[in-house]
């Protein structure tokens, strides 16, 4: 990887800061006006996913620029070190294959990919057999009942690609199987769900890549207690109610997970990019080992299209790029993502650990601080009901927020009536966000100031294909911003302060105890003082 790249250095950077200036002077729906073809140029299909980003705010002088940046950056070669299985997580000494989870013999040149899909094959017969098992009552619990409960305890990638997915794909779900999240070490969220529970027919899936997570291990250890004062059982982690998903074996083992209910995937696996894993046994729990496969095939496609698709026709490079424009350039703080869809409410938080963990760094690849924005804050909630919260702001506030609509054109579970109300909303809204509106003088309350861009992505229906295609599509949006802006996306070193500081400040023995500071410790006389 080149060391001395940095995107501002670049001539395409130059062009687009002067872009930036005749910008704030044209229209979105000018360029319409200039250009015929504005639709069928600034759009992309790949496979049943449908990108439109004409109503952005770029001229083709722009986008060539764009463009361009693309071409200069290390892209090209930053995404064929990561398919090849480079260490590329620089900071970590890993690799990034979580696209191996999801790639068929030959995707990938050479014998050692040969072994990590052999390797892969192997660790997801893991959970068809666990799944299957589990969906077909032949997974009994320590009274000899069938399972009607699954609890998924872990936290981030641990548990929100997991949860999105069951919510998406719910269509699919078993009848007989319920699935719970929990993630938070609140005990009000635990403790509220195993009282509806019951223990016999209660399984725990155990979900850590590293088995060391502290809201994790005591979500179990009550999830243990419950066991243990409900059935009898002392270990309940080693019986029939309890299975460990994980990247370390020895971890889960230590533990007291048997063997041959420890489901591991490999090293290489980012937690947040881990769904398509065996942490991904809930999803296929939920909607049966096929479709789970069904997901990984969709996210292949994603791959290949990525892989193979020219930069301006290439969906991950085409929303990288305008969000570089907005982020870098346009002076946006945020990007906000949209779904039309209400089994879709978990992307955005799907979405906020994707893109802020991956991307909110400050120092490049070789450790130089940054001398340009990275990561937006990226945000969202299901549109129609963010119609009536906050799209007073995106119409009318002082900031800039460009938006991805998303929806699917064709939903089995709603009716004509609903869902053409829903998907009219959506196309409304992000056409009165580009045209505005005027008012007369004496009303400039009524004034909409117009070009607000957006994007609009259709998903033809919301299959498990075409939704593991739309979680890889933003995976490697993610993956081109990173490389774009020369910073290592697979670590999270930022986390790690504040796990410290909690783990000094709960200590009991004053050797670790950390001092606390007048206002952290006058909080905390303040919450006992409330005992
Ligand atoms: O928050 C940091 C993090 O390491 C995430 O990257 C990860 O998804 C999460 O914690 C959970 O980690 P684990 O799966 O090891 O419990």
């Amino acid at each position: 990887m080149t060391t001395t790249y940095s995107p501002t250095s670049t001539a395409a950077w130059a062009q687009l800061e002067q872009q930036a200036i005749h910008a704030k002077h044209e229209t979105i729906s000018d360029y319409f006006a200039q250009d015929n073809n504005r639709v069928s140029q600034l759009s992309v299909q790949s496979g049943e996913l449908f990108l439109d980003f004409s109503k952005n705010l770029i001229s083709q002088k722009t986008w060539q620029a764009l463009l361009a940046l693309a071409a200069e950056s290390p892209l090209n070669a930053h995404r064929a070190a990561m398919f090849s299985g480079d260490v590329i997580n620089n900071t970590e000494s890993r690799a990034v294959l979580h696209a191996a989870l999801r790639a068929e013999s030959g995707d990938q040149p050479g014998s050692e990919a040969d072994q990590r899909v052999a390797l892969v094959k192997q660790q997801l017969e893991g959970v068809k057999q666990v799944s299957d098992k589990i969906r077909s009552g032949n997974w009994l619990g320590s009274t000899g009942k069938a399972i009607t409960d699954v609890i998924n305890i872990g936290i981030g990638g641990s548990d929100l690609g997991p949860k999105l997915a069951c919510s998406a794909l719910q269509e699919f779900a078993h009848p007989d199987i319920n699935l719970h999240f929990i993630s938070n070490v609140d005990g009000a969220e635990i403790l509220s769900l195993l009282k509806m529970l019951n223990p016999e027919t209660t399984l725990i899936a155990l979900a850590s890549k590293t088995f060391t997570t502290q809201e994790t291990l005591l979500n179990a250890k009550t999830a243990r207690d419950w066991f243990a004062n409900t059935l009898g059982l002392k270990n309940a982690q080693s019986s029939r109610h309890f299975v460990g998903l994980t990247a370390n074996r020895e971890n889960a083992l230590a533990y007291g997970i048997p063997d041959a209910q420890i489901l591991e995937f490999a090293e290489w696996v980012g937690g947040r990019y881990s769904l398509w894993s065996s942490i991904g046994l809930s999803i296929a729990i939920a909607i049966g080992y096929d479709k789970f496969k069904d997901m990984l095939a969709g996210a292949r496609e994603m791959d290949l299209h990525f892989q193979e698709a020219p930069a301006e026709k290439n969906m991950p490079v085409v929303l990288a790029l305008l969000g570089i424009w907005y982020n870098n350039f346009l002076g946006a703080q945020s990007t906000a993502v949209i779904p039309y869809c209400e089994r879709l409410l978990l992307l955005p938080s799907y979405l906020q650990q994707l893109d802020m963990e991956s991307n909110g760094k400050s120092v490049t690849r070789d450790g130089q601080s940054v001398g340009y924005d990275t990561g937006a804050i990226l945000w969202g909630q299901t549109g129609t009901n963010g119609q009536h919260a906050f799209f007073q702001l995106l119409h009318q506030g002082t900031r800039l927020v460009p938006i991805d609509f998303i929806a699917a054109a064709v939903d089995h579970l709603s009716n004509d009536e609903h869902h053409r109300v829903l998907l009219g909303n959506m196309l409304a809204q992000s056409s009165a966000l580009m045209f505005g509106q005027s008012a007369p003088d004496e009303e400039p309350h009524r004034y909409y100031a117009g070009n607000k861009p957006s994007n609009v992505l259709l998903l033809k229906t919301l299959s498990a294909k075409n939704f593991g295609a739309l979680i890889a599509l933003y995976e490697h949006k993610v993956f081109v911003q990173g490389s774009i802006w020369n910073i290592n996306s697979f670590d999270q070193w930022g986390v790690e302060l504040g796990k410290k500081m909690a783990n000094a400040l709960l200590a009991d023995d004053a050797d670790n105890k950390a001092p606390m500071d007048a206002s952290t410790a006058a909080l905390f006389a303040y919450i006992d003082a409330c005992d």
